[in-house]
């Protein structure tokens, strides 16, 4: 009999539900909240709100284009954290409220963890055991995957995510949150001719604040001298700041292989769309010998499908809870 699990992700501003059968993905649709771009970050109150308008049609919607009756699931899976709990709770408790009414087994499923696994969404997948350096607007993690569900965490970042990186320098030029894409976009234009300094720090862990504090009183210096210096060199400082940001994360992902041993690299979360990102670790893949792997786009910023198929793997493992279940904001991995 086929195991069939629908997923509900809402951990921060993108209401997303996914169906998935044996492994494979039927249905992955995402509500993202326009709303938030005017207030240049995310508003919980008003991302909780939004969430509870989207869950019942892109639950319905998830359902119906993956052509499955609600009564033919097996399990229903939620994302348990972290995130901010206002969002977290509402998909919590619908599928709480879902799986008490339809008599279905539930899964809470690790949002950092999901990201690393939506590599299982289709193929290639990574051979076990690899490194996935995962990189989104709240995390910057280098993780040892020795099994789908173990996990080490080698490093991580000591203050800021490389997300917000991308997403505070976009606010200091004026950007529209989340700046991460346009930055990218904006890059591909220019050239990386600023040089930004490169934090000094030990180990595997990351650190950005320094850099965005480099950002800002570069951009001061430059405006008393031209006012008009952003807008005459935005395509050129989004260039530079990409490039530091790329070499910064590659720097670590590749003193990790070299520690590990490990061959198999794969990189995860919403920055991992970053198409410098990509290029660089190509490059590097390529240099090293390494075997890489990024996620299709869809799969990189935040999906329900990598709650499926990390949800997948807990059913095959027997892991479930029940109603007593609840979302939390901050969970190590
Ligand atoms: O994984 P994600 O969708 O949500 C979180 O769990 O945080 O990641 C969102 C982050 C944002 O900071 C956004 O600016 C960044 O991913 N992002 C990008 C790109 N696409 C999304 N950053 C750089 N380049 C991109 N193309
Ligand atoms: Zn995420």
């Amino acid at each position: 009999m086929s195991i069939i699990i629908l997923a509900i992700e809402s951990s921060c501003d993108d209401t997303a539900a996914s169906v998935l059968r044996d492994g494979v993905v039927l249905s992955n649709i995402v509500a993202s909240q326009a709303v938030h771009r005017q207030y240049g970050g995310v508003v919980p109150e008003v991302a909780s709100r939004a969430h509870q308008e989207n869950i019942v049609p892109v639950v319905d919607l998830a359902l119906r284009n993956a052509g499955i009756d609600k009564h033919e699931l097996s399990a229903i899976a939620f994302t348990k954290g972290p995130g901010l709990i206002g969002s977290l709770i509402v998909g919590a408790s619908f599928a709480k409220a879902m799986a008490l009414s339809l008599g279905l087994p539930l899964i809470e499923v690790h949002h950092m963890q999901a990201h690393v696994l939506a590599h299982f969404a289709e193929d290639p997948k990574p051979a076990l055991p690899f490194l996935c350096l995962t990189v989104s607007g709240g995390h910057t993690q280098i993780l040892l995957v020795k099994n789908h569900l173990e996990m080490e965490l080698l490093g991580e970042t000591i203050d800021d995510a490389a997300g917000e990186a991308f997403d505070k320098t976009g606010k200091m030029l004026g950007l529209e949150y989340p700046a991460g894409p346009i930055i990218d976009r904006l890059a591909q234009q220019g050239k990386p001719v600023f040089d930004f300094p490169e934090p000094q720090v030990p180990g595997l862990s990351f650190s950005f604040s320094g850099l965005k504090t480099a950002i800002l009183y570069f951009i001061k210096e430059q405006i008393k001298a031209n006012p008009n210096f952003i807008q005459e060199n935005l395509p050129d400082i989004c260039a530079s700041v990409q490039d530091r940001i790329v070499s910064i994360l590659l720097k670590k992902l590749r003193k990790a292989a070299q520690q590990t041993g490990i061959k198999e690299i794969a990189i995860a979360g919403g920055v991992s769309a970053n198409s410098g990102l990509r290029a660089g670790l190509e490059a590097m893949g390529k240099k090293e010998g390494w075997n890489i792997y990024i996620p299709r786009f869809e799969f990189c910023t935040d999906n329900a499908a990598m709650i499926a198929v990390t949800a997948y793997f807990k059913y095959l493992n027997g892991e479930f809870v029940g109603q007593d279940a609840a979302p939390v904001a901050r969970f190590e991995v």
